[in-house]
């Protein structure tokens, strides 16, 4: 720790404020600017006589563009201090507890015991709307909190922000809030801009300040952006009245309803009395914030009532009656090392980064997809930059964007040929030609079997838990078998030998025989999961479950002339839409489509399927069909994919959370025994949700729409009431 340091962390981060706050094109991420605060805030508490004026620390934000007339806060914008673990959730809880005794001791009739107001930390642009009698006269951005931009004329395109409010509002009203941008705003503007040649943003927040900062309203206007109210500035009933005759309700909480009856969006907020209740709120919002249409960084935390504000006061420029508590940066800044390129089970090239570990989204994060070619090409990645991860909740980590001004300059050097020598023109796996099938994006191994990687993933699935569920024939025993030569293909797994099972390495007597004991009961799985675990390509479970119930068994599938069917089902349709037409029978396989059809004819005919599909009948794969419905049997719905029977037909399920006893897939499996179709999202068309342990949006959206709520116990009674 050194002062030389300290100058040095406070030019960076003057450089990347104003990137962010005057040029909105940041260089770096926010957990990258984060951390170097953190150091300069480290330096000045160990050294307070360092501290100038000129320190970040010092101040709220940057200074204001000036391309836009400047309008000074009549009451300042403040940033808010951060937590980041409990304790400092608790030290926020502790600090106010303080400061409300301190105050009880000398006013009397205060409640020492504080109540909080919870709501979620909007990850957008900080801005004030004035209403002077009633009308919207203007509004500024947050600027360096004691002065902003005059962006009136941009905030009266946002059609969220009420131009006029109601008579009981006060004459002069000043309405606090973030504007912000939905993801598939964000997403769709990309689109354009990319289309028009233009430079895609970086994130929502980005593209929403970018929008708001247009000196051309026109432009703004055409950007959908979103305004969500958290507070007030000034108020006054009376012109010239005194500041503390606040005509607004005493605590916050209600404050947000008031601000939300006069038609400002409000999200999400409740009470909370402790520091436990605090974390709750912190965990709740964090389970939804995948689900939300819009980006938050956290949740903020208030005193709720707002007459103890002033009171408690203020450290620095950051009240001490509030507090945002931030989530682990989703996006962070590492070192791509090395592309290398994954066979998948049907052949498809999918390039993986392989970065230097890096701490983002809660969890260490080494490697991240690309997703494909175009994808590489499109971000302009190469080896050896520097390059922005993103991971949000449990989805994949990926790479997002490279740092130009950060690449080597070796990196930089390269021919376009030379920094892709990682793309590989045959399979890497098993030297096949690649091909790229036509109206596709993926590049394909052609060597199907013959390819290793295609053959130990299509292993892998076969005896996957939703397939013939083989326990203990997982990815590393696979890989084994098949480098031993043991396994080729899926019949070969009912060929295995204790011998050379407990020849393998690592692998005890036990083991193999748990192993064949598992084998054996795959034999008669239900003919659903034989035909999802043989991978044809657009066959799902979905599908498999469809397809089982019109079959008896796959020599019946392998018998069908699939394109006869397709034409006799594609006539049929045809004939139900012509206007008084004859009451046609039920169109075979609704739901399926042409390609579906394609691939099976592909599938059945092809002599190895055969071949491997009456290896597995020699062997004694016998599966077993309850679902099967012979198709002369008519039905009671021409939807074949609609229930056939049982207690829940026709219902439809959602399950969100953790289930107490039943893992998702079992509580699915028995609501789709008992007849019913199990969804992945919450709708009008929901019969229940079924919601276990830490349910999310699923359950708010439910109570939303009244669908009733179902928990495990209940759904076990149903089943059992019904069965
Ligand atoms: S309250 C005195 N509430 O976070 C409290 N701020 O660092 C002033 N923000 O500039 C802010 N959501 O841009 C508050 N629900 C919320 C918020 C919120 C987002 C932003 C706002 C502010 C910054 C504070």
């Amino acid at each position: 720790m050194s002062i030389e340091r300290l100058e040095q962390v406070k030019r960076q981060l003057a450089i990347w404020a104003r990137e962010y706050y005057v040029e909105d094109a940041p260089s770096v991420p926010d957990a990258e600017y984060d951390r170097w605060y953190q150091e300069l805030l480290a330096i000045e508490a160990a050294h307070p006589e360092w501290v100038r004026p000129d320190s970040p620390s010092q101040r709220v934000g940057a200074a204001p563009v000036q391309a836009f007339g400047t309008v000074i806060h009549r009451q300042p914008m403040l940033s808010l201090n951060n937590a980041f673990e409990p304790a400092d959730v608790e030290g926020f809880d502790r600090r106010v507890r303080e400061a409300l005794e301190a105050i009880g001791a000398s006013s009397s009739g205060t409640d020492a015991a504080p109540f909080y107001a919870c709501e979620m930390k909007y990850d957008g642009l900080a801005v004030s709307l004035r209403y002077e009698d009633h009308l919207l006269v203007e509004g500024a951005t947050r600027g360096d909190g004691s002065s902003g931009e005059n962006i009136t004329q941009n905030l009266r395109t946002i059609k969220a922000i009420p131009l006029r409010l109601p008579p009981q509002a006060p004459r002069i009203l000043e309405v606090r809030g973030e504007v912000l941008m939905y993801r598939k705003d964000f997403e769709a503007l990309n689109q354009r801009q990319e289309a028009a040649g233009d430079k895609r943003f970086a994130n929502p927040r980005n593209a929403a300040a970018g929008s708001l900062r247009q000196l051309d309203p026109q432009i703004t206007a055409s950007r959908s952006l979103r305004f969500f109210a958290y507070g007030v500035g000034q108020v006054q009933q009376v012109p010239g009245a005194p500041a503390d005759a606040d005509p607004l309700p005493a605590c916050h909480l209600e404050l947000l309803e008031q601000l939300a009856a006069w038609g400002f969006p409000v999200g999400t907020h409740a009470g909370a009395e402790d520091a436990a209740g605090l974390m709750r709120f912190y965990e709740r919002i964090g389970a939804a914030r995948d689900g939300l249409p819009f980006d938050i960084d956290g949740v903020v935390y208030k005193l709720n009532d707002r007459r103890l504000h002033e009171q408690v006061g203020y450290v620095a420029r950051a009240p001490r009656f509030a507090i945002a508590h931030k989530y682990p940066a989703q996006e962070a800044l590492t070192d791509l090392l090395a592309i290398d390129v994954q066979v998948g089970r049907t052949g498809v090239l999918t390039p993986v980064a392989r970065l230097k570990p890096v701490f983002v989204g809660g969890t260490t994060v080494s490697n991240a997809t690309l997703h494909n070619y175009s994808e590489v090409e499109r971000k302009g990645l190469r080896i050896g930059d520097t390059v922005v991860v993103r991971r949000a909740g449990d989805v994949i980590p990926e790479v997002v964007r490279y740092l130009p001004e950060r690449r080597p300059p070796e990196v930089l050097a390269l021919s376009e040929q030379a920094a892709s020598a990682w793309r590989p023109t045959a399979c890497p796996v098993c030297g096949s030609a690649i091909e790229q099938v036509e109206g596709e994006i993926a590049w394909r191994c052609t060597g199907g079997f013959a390819c290793e990687a295609q053959r130990k993933q299509a292993l892998i699935h076969f005896a996957h838990r939703r397939a013939m569920d083989i326990e203990g024939l997982g990815d590393k025993l696979v890989e084994q078998l098949v480098d031993q030569g043991l396994l080729r293909d899926p019949s070969d797994i009912y060929r295995l030998e204790r011998a050379a099972l407990t020849a393998l390495e690592r692998f005890g007597e036990k083991s193999a025989d748990n192993l064949l004991a598992a084998i054996e009961v795959s034999r008669t799985r239900p003919l659903e999961r034989l035909l999802f675990g043989l991978g044809i390509r657009h066959v799902g479970e979905e599908v498999a479950r469809l397809l089982a119930r019109h079959y008896p068994d796959w020599r019946a599938l392998a018998a069908q002339d699939w394109p006869a069917l397709l034409a006799h089902k594609q006539a049929l349709q045809k004939q139900k839409t012509r206007k008084h037409a004859a009451p046609t029978g039920p169109i075979p396989l609704e739901g399926i489509g042409p390609e579906i059809f394609a691939s099976l004819e592909r599938y059945f005919k092809a002599p190895a399927s055969l071949q491997l599909l009456g290896a597995l009948d020699a062997l004694g794969v016998r599966p077993v069909n309850p679902a099967f419905r012979p198709v002369a049997e008519p039905q009671d719905s021409a939807d074949p994919l609609a229930p056939v029977g049982g207690p829940f037909a026709g219902k439809t399920f959602v399950i969100t959370g953790t289930l107490p006893g039943l893992s998702r897939d079992e509580a699915a499996q028995r609501i789709r025994d008992a007849g019913g179709h199990v969804a992945g999202s919450v709708s009008r068309n929901t019969s229940v949700l079924v919601a276990g342990e830490a349910a999310g949006s699923k359950l708010d959206k439910a109570q939303q729409l009244g669908v009733p709520i179902w928990d495990e116990a209940r759904l076990l009674s149903e089943l059992k009431e019904q069965a």
